[in-house]
């Protein structure tokens, strides 16, 4: 782990039993962010993001289970903590917008009662009233309008996009050193999503918190993020500064998704492309590459059938899991 990294996530493996079998959701993940890093993580649905996002945070339950690996939070160990523990982090130096924001906010309590205990829970001493003073300013922040009065709403009164803000707020709420945002921006139109994006980048810039943004979006990492990893069945399979991916993939599976896209050159904004193929059951993975009966350039090789490939690292800290990155990586510069 660097000095300068505020997560290092090592080896992370999480299962779930399911009377399909065990579906291998997160197979060692392995990757670190820096502090004021903005890290986007793309792959297609299934591929295991809300399970990682979920694991770091210990918030998998059964049938989930993380199986191994570490986690460590500003050099701390977070992995196998005991949930009391990890409650007096999350929130305070590690948090998560969920996916689904109705699934994170109590329906039976209001939007106010909900970031006032968010705020009290890591600091009793701050008193109801300036807890709910400080409620109102982070719905101020996330740009509520009229935030006196809406703090005293459910989350049913408020929109799709409201309920977005008051996640990102709650997420925000305490400062914390890393936010992981899971689809913020799924479920709302293109103005919202804009504005959305717009709010957490101003508001991590200002309190200088890395963030790692999971999307379908590939137009979104483009305009977002410093760095990309790509998620293929459980393992990041490629990572990069986000302009050297784009300009010339590594990895089959980015250059597919990239090739897919149909303007390259102006990334534009929507889910990602479909490409052909479906991807493997994690609960009945293959012994070579997880990619292999989809990949263009690995496709009936005995390499890529036989063994799972290792990492390769190339200059500028970038790295492709795949036998033939160095093939990928020529064909890529020749297409850019
Ligand atoms: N509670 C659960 N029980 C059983 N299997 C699960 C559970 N949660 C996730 N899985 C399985 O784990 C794998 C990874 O799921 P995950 O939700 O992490 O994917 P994802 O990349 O976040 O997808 P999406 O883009 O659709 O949100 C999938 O095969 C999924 O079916
Ligand atoms: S290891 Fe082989 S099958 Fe897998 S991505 Fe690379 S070339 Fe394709
Ligand atoms: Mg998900």
């Amino acid at each position: 782990m660097s000095e300068a990294s505020v997560l290092s996530v090592d080896g992370l493996e999480t299962v779930f039993h399911t009377a399909a079998g065990i579906v291998r959701a997160v197979r060692g993940v392995s990757f670190d962010v820096r502090r004021g890093e903005k890290l986007g993580i793309v792959g297609e649905s299934g591929s295991g993001k809300s399970a990682m996002a979920l694991s770091i945070l210990g918030l998998i339950e059964p049938p989930g289970e993380v199986v191994a690996g570490s986690v460590k939070l500003n050099g701390r160990e977070l992995a196998g903590r005991p949930d009391r523990e990890l409650r007096a982090v999350r929130g305070k130096e590690i948090s998560l917008v969920y996916q689904d924001p109705m699934s994170a906010l109590d329906p039976v309590k209001t939007v106010g009662a909900q970031l006032v205990e968010t705020i009290r829970r890591h600091d009793r001493s701050v008193s109801r009233g300036a807890a709910r003073r400080a409620a109102v300013e982070l719905l101020r922040d996330v740009e509520v309008p009229q935030p006196e009065r809406r703090l005293d709403d459910y989350p049913h009164q408020y929109s799709g996009g409201m309920r977005q803000r008051v996640m990102i707020a709650s997420a925000l709420a305490n400062r914390p050193d890393l936010v992981i945002a899971d689809e913020p921006t799924t479920a709302l139109d293109v103005t919202t999503q804009a504005q959305v994006l717009e709010l957490l980048d101003r508001l991590v810039s200002e309190r200088g918190a890395a963030i790692v943004l999971i999307t379908h979006n590939l137009g979104i990492v483009a305009e977002f993020c410093d760095t990309v990893r790509v998620m293929y069945a459980g393992r990041l399979v490629e990572g990069s500064d986000t302009r050297t991916l784009f300009r010339a993939p590594a990895h089959p599976y980015a250059d597919a998704l990239l090739r897919a896209v149909p303007r390259p050159d102006r990334l534009e904004r929507g889910p990602l492309p479909a490409i052909e193929g479906a991807p493997p059951n994690l609960a009945q993975l293959p012994p070579g590459c997880a990619f292999e009966p989809r990949c263009p350039l690995g496709a009936g090789r005995p390499e890529c059938i036989g063994e799972p490939p290792a990492i390769r690292t190339f200059d500028g800290g970038r790295s492709a899991e795949c036998h033939f990155a160095e093939e990928q990586l020529a064909r890529s510069e020749v297409a850019s």
